[in-house]
């Protein structure tokens, strides 16, 4: 095999071709808001609730800073989300943009590495939830559940039941149906938000200035290494393109959505990060696993506001998991689709029309790991594949504008190809900030990535078969035989 032969690329319009015609394919059934509730609903969680304590620490006063420099970072990816999420609005993001941009390589690592993305990240939030679950018990029953039951081997415990407890139901919930799911997570959003809003508002009631000082004990340093972590709060926002076969109008509604919702957090991110460090000193919220809730009950002495907060957060996180796990789904189903990974993995249960055994699998595979790994390590993980899938999204933008100008572009980022280079290297400034272990454990998933590639994937690429979803002369609109907004038919050969 010749290297050039690595990075051969499947054209657009087979590939949406295949959203239309092809044996699995989904139905167009959402409009921009629940496309905006999706990004919101994986947004708004663990990041803001629990991560916040960590930024605290390293930030100082300063926390707001780092969410700024945070949101600045994910808007320009953002811009080029919204372009190639328009342009290609097939199922499975980052990944299929490049398998159409920069070759079936490359997007053969950019869908392992959105594993760590959408998969890992749901193990380190439901984490999280943990952390809520024992502040909602402690402040509402005055239960404290035994720390060997709720914590990870290296956090002084033994197992992470409450992890493992929500990552299953949430599976459940997905395996029996994508409606539900979807309708369960708008409320999610909706009481998400509201309690947010509570919580800048009471917090403010007892706002004092003088946490403000020293205002960045760390200088800038201490605000960027703060931002490459906290950077963990916006990630979702792309979590929207891995529904773009999903949706109703993808060329206006998923740029709206992929920008609204990062714009709606960040405005309600920095709120939050100054209302927080003006109630409870930098000290409370970064001792604390649940830094929000323990912010109002001792910085503004209303304890049942904690208890109605750590509820809150239980409710948020819900959500992130509920929609993360759905977009790894996703992604892993349009690499089984491809034929890059087994493609009998991605069979649709009949009777629920979901990926039932692809979902229940991986919800077990990442219950695992949220039992035993502690959330610091997790996040730092999950934020380095992250952003280097944002790289190579940005670097998309600027491949596709030369090899393909005349592509029917909706939505176009400003000022290709500046704008995409900054938010190359803003991206890269974030991986630069996170501790070298990180990189190591990150080039070690790498790795692991490109030996199932070579053993695996490179022999059984449809691409490489030649087998692509034809066109048939008789094709009308995609019909009943799409089950019910969910990953198409089954298997074959
Ligand atoms: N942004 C998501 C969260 O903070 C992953 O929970």
């Amino acid at each position: 095999m010749r290297v050039k032969d690595l990075f051969v690329t499947r054209s657009v319009s087979d590939l949406i071709d295949e959203t239309e015609y092809g044996d699995e394919r989904l139905r167009r059934s959402i409009g921009p808001v629940g496309l905006t509730a999706l990004g919101v609903g994986a947004i708004i969680g663990t990041g803001i609730f629990v991560v916040i304590g960590e930024g605290a620490k390293l930030a100082g006063p300063s926390l707001f800073l780092a969410f700024i420099l945070a949101a600045i970072t994910c808007g320009f990816s953002a811009l080029s989300y919204a372009e190639l999420s328009s342009s290609v609005p097939v199922s499975g993001s980052a990944y299929t943009f490049s398998y159409a941009t920069l070759g079936e390589f490359v997007a053969f690592i950019i869908g392992w590495d959105l594993i760590l993305e959408y998969g890992v990240a749901v193990a380190a939030v439901a984490v999280g939830w943990g952390g809520n679950l024992n502040a909602f018990l402690e402040s509402v029953f005055g239960i404290e559940l035994p720390t060997a039951l709720t914590a990870s081997p290296s956090d002084g415990g033994v197992i992470n039941l409450p992890a493992v407890f929500i990552v299953m139901l949430i599976s459940i919930l997905l395996t029996l149906g994508t409606r539900e799911s979807a309708r369960a997570n708008a409320v999610m959003v909706g009481i998400k938000i509201l309690i947010l809003v509570f919580f800048i508002v009471v917090a403010f009631t007892a706002f004092q200035a003088d946490h403000f000082e020293p205002f960045a004990p760390e200088g800038f340093a201490g605000i960027a290494s703060a931002a490459g972590v906290i950077f963990f709060a916006y990630i979702g926002f792309d979590a929207v393109t891995t529904a773009s076969e999903e949706s109703r109008n993808p060329g206006r509604d998923l740029p709206i959505a992929v920008i609204g919702s990062l714009l709606i957090s960040t405005v309600l991110y920095v709120l939050v990060a100054i209302a927080a460090v003006g109630v409870a000193s930098v000290d409370t919220l970064s001792g604390s696993d649940a830094p929000l809730a323990t912010a109002l009950d001792e910085g503004a002495g209303i304890p049942w506001a904690g208890g109605l907060l750590a509820a809150g957060a239980l409710i948020a996180i819900t959500s992130v998991i509920l929609v993360l796990l759905y977009g790894q789904t996703r992604i892993f189903f349009a690499m089984c689709r491809d034929g890059l990974l087994p493609r009998r993995l991605a069979k649709v249960n009949p009777r629920f029309g979901t990926p039932a055994r692809l979902t229940l699998g991986f919800g077990t595979l990442i219950a695992v790991l949220a039992a035993l790994v502690p959330l610091d390590e997790i996040v730092k993980l999950v934020n380095i594949g992250t952003l280097f899938a944002f790289v190579l999204v940005n670097l998309g933008v600027i491949i596709l504008r030369r090899t393909r100008p005349d592509m029917k572009r909706p939505f176009r980022v400003p000022g290709s190809p500046v704008v995409p280079l900054i938010g190359i290297l803003l991206c890269a400034y974030l991986i630069a900030q996170l501790p070298w272990e990180t990189w190591v454990r990150f080039v070690g998933w790498l790795v692991a990535g490109l030996i199932i590639y070579f053993a695996y994937s490179i022999r059984h690429s449809r691409l490489r078969r030649g087998e692509h979803a034809t066109r048939p002369a008789d094709a009308g609109a995609p019909d009943a035989a799409a089950p019910d907004a969910a990953p198409g038919a089954g298997e074959k050969g």
